[in-house]
C-alpha cells in the first residue's frame, strides 16, 4: 500500500493503472477510520481493481464555532486500517496542497441543501461538494462510496454528480451500527462514558418509529412526537432536528409515503451526532 501526499503522486499513480486497464474505486474520508469506511472499502474492494482511500479533514466544510482543530485524527492507526482491507493508495494531503492561497472556485448545490443539516450548518455542504469535486478529478474514479449515514451528503453528492455529468457511479453503503444499536462515527469519540451510553437513544427512537410505522402509523407529527418522548426522556440529549423527508427532494413530508427518509440530529452533551432510516414501502 503506497501513501502519498501530493496530487502530483496520486496522478502519475492513477495514470499507471489507467494505461493498464485497471477500475478505480474511491473511498473519500476524513480519517480516524472505523468499520463504517471499512465497510466502504469491502464494497469498493469488490467491484473495482484498485483502492484509494483519501483522508483529509477538509477545513472548508466546517463551520467557525465547529470541531476542525478537535476533530479526532491518527494518521498510523489509519494506515492498519487501510491496510486491513486491501486498500492499494492512500492520499492524505495537507490543506495547502488543496488549497492554494488564491482558491475561489466553488461547487454549491441548491435546494437539497436547504433542509437537515444544510439548514443548521451554513456552507458545510459547498465545502463537501467543492472538496469531493477536487478529490474525483485528481483520482479519476470509476466509482465512489459513500455511506448512507450522511444521508444529505450522499443525495446531494449523486445529484452534483448528476447535474455536472461526472462520469461516476456514486454506491451508497448501509450503516454499521455498534452493538448497541449506536451508528459508527469518529465524532463517537468525543463522548464520554456516560454520554455514549444515552447516545443509544438515537438508534432507540429509530426503532420506535420503525415499530410504529410497522403497526401501520403513518402520520409524521404522530411518529415524531413519540421519537422526540424517546430522546428527551435522555437527560444528556438535546434534539437539533427530527425530520421527515421525500428521498428525492428532501423536502419535508406529513404523511410516510414511498421512499421517505427519517433523519435525525442530536447533541450528546456537546457531540452533535447524526443517524437515519429510510422507509420504502407504500
Ligand atoms: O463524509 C465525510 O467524511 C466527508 O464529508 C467527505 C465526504 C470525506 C468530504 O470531506
Amino acid at each position: 500500500m503506497n501513501v502519498v501526499t501530493t496530487i502530483k503522486q496520486v496522478r502519475e499513480q492513477v495514470k499507471v493503472w489507467r494505461q493498464a486497464g485497471y477500475s478505480i474505486g474511491l473511498v473519500p474520508t476524513m480519517g480516524f477510520l472505523h468499520e463504517g469506511h471499512q465497510s466502504l472499502m469491502a464494497a469498493a474492494k469488490k467491484d473495482n481493481q484498485k483502492v484509494i482511500v483519501t483522508i483529509f479533514v477538509n477545513p472548508i466544510q466546517f463551520g467557525p464555532s465547529e470541531d476542525l482543530d478537535s476533530y479526532p485524527r491518527d494518521l498510523e492507526r489509519d494506515k492498519v486500517a487501510c491496510e486491513q482491507m486491501g486498500v492499494d493508495l492512500i492520499f492524505h494531503p495537507t490543506a495547502s496542497e488543496m488549497y492554494m492561497p488564491n482558491f475561489s472556485s466553488y461547487v454549491d448545490v441548491n435546494n437539497l441543501t436547504d433542509a437537515l443539516c444544510g439548514k443548521r450548518r451554513p456552507g458545510h455542504f459547498k465545502g463537501v461538494c467543492t472538496v469531493v469535486t477536487k478529490l474525483f478529478n485528481i483520482t479519476q474514479p470509476d466509482r465512489a462510496y459513500f455511506g448512507q449515514k450522511d444521508a444529505q451528503q450522499l443525495a446531494v453528492i449523486k445529484r452534483m454528480v448528476s447535474d455536472l455529468n461526472f462520469d461516476i457511479d456514486i454506491i451508497g453503503c448501509p450503516i454499521v451500527r455498534e452493538a448497541d444499536g449506536l451508528a459508527k462515527s469518529s465524532r463517537n469519540s468525543y463522548l464520554s462514558e456516560s454520554e455514549r451510553k444515552a447516545a443509544v437513544c438515537l438508534y432507540q427512537a429509530i426503532e420506535c418509529a420503525k415499530e410504529m410505522i410497522k403497526q401501520g402509523e403513518k402520520s409524521v407529527t404522530v411518529i415524531k412526537k413519540a421519537m422526540d418522548d424517546v430522546i428527551s426522556n435522555q437527560p444528556l440529549a438535546k434534539i437539533d432536528y427530527i425530520e421527515f423527508v421525500d428521498l428525492a427532494s428532501l423536502a419535508s413530508i406529513n404523511m410516510l409515503a414511498k421512499d421517505s427518509l427519517c433523519a435525525l440530529a442530536v447533541y450528546i452533551g456537546k457531540t452533535r451526532l447524526i443517524d437515519n432510516f429510510i422507509y420504502q414501502q407504500q
